[in-house]
């Protein structure tokens, strides 16, 4: 991959360019900030690091949108990070203008890029992006399902004692108080979580991983995870970048899936070399569907406050 472009450099963007420089997973990464000299000088802190890991990446930063051209891979971090208290609705309003300004910017100058939505409330910005570009809905994807099961899968794994590496996690939904934790489908090396632990255990693993990002802010106080959320969109850029055909749980445009359409949420998908190649349809039972549906409702909710109501007809 040649060139990744990362906007936002706080603290999940510099986690991000750092990991993809010490995996090499980019000749060039550039960080964009609207604030002057944060960006470059998040870069060059990550460059001088190259003589020690021994990596070849370039890193640049730039206040300007118009650097972005030619990136493969265009992740969104940048918005006003939730402060103790808040949920990640209550940053909705600034963070969709600022979305649809940097959405105005990828049409412009990344028009061929897969684009990676962080930003929260994720669901939302990332139908607001694919909106907003009208780019395929296998290039816009939005990452918070990877963190919530790396989440749930180590509450698994402090709860049961196993080693993460057999624990596999699948959350599906919104990435908030909605999300549903699928603990049929969480598995310790193919055996259901179930089999070890009862069923209080494992319903305060759910709430657990449903307050996962708040439980970080509560005890930091001034800033929001960032570590675990690096980590998991890298993944999805390895997955992206080796093709692997992984598949993980991440925020896609539903046209039909699920017996939903026009909204971005939580589901499998298979993440490969063209984003994502394909919505997994999971069989559901009654309560987990009630759960993902409620879940989908809220975020339609939430669509139409930023939407005023829009119709997909109107797209430009
Ligand atoms: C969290 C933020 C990134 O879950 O949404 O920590």
């Amino acid at each position: 991959m040649d060139k990744i472009a990362i906007i936002g450099s706080g603290r999940v963007g510099e986690a991000v360019a750092h990991l993809l420089a010490q995996k090499s997973l980019a000749k060039d990464v550039l960080l964009v900030d609207v604030r002057p000299g944060i960006a470059q000088g998040v870069a060059l802190d990550i460059q001088e690091c190259a003589p020690l890991f021994g990596f070849d990446t370039r890193l640049q930063g730039s206040t300007d949108l118009a650097t972005i051209v030619d990136s493969d891979i265009v992740v969104i971090t940048a918005g006003r990070p939730r402060q103790p208290g808040m949920s990640r609705m209550d940053v909705l309003d600034e963070n969709n203008r600022i979305l649809l300004n940097i959405a105005e910017g990828v049409r412009q100058y990344a028009a061929q890029a897969i684009v990676i939505v962080v930003s929260n409330p994720v669901d939302i910005l990332t139908y607001q992006l694919w909106r907003h570009t009208g780019f395929a809905k296998h290039r816009v994807i939005g990452q918070a399902g990877v963190l919530d099961a790396a989440r749930m899968a180590s509450f698994v794994a402090f709860e049961t004692g196993f080693s993460v590496k057999n624990i596999s996690a699948m959350v599906l939904g919104g990435h908030g108080d909605s999300m549903v934790p699928m603990t049929r489908y969480t598995c310790i090396n193919g055996v259901p979580i179930a089999h070890f632990l009862d069923d209080e255990k494992i319903a305060s693993i759910v709430k657990r991983t449903r307050e996962g990002g708040a439980e970080i802010l509560a005890l930091k106080q001034t800033s929001s995870a960032y570590d675990a959320p690096g980590a998991a969109i890298v993944e999805m850029i390895e997955a992206i970048h080796y093709d692997r055909k992984r598949l993980l749980p991440c925020v896609a445009l539903l046209e039909g899936e699920y017996g939903q359409h026009d909204i971005a949420a939580g589901v499998p998908v298979v993440l490969g070399a063209k984003g994502v190649e394909r919505v997994v349809e999971l069989d559901l039972e009654p309560v987990e569907k009630d759960a993902f549906n409620t879940s989908l409702a809220r975020l339609r909710e939430d669509i139409k406050v930023i939407t005023g109501c829009t119709k997909d007809s109107e797209r430009g």
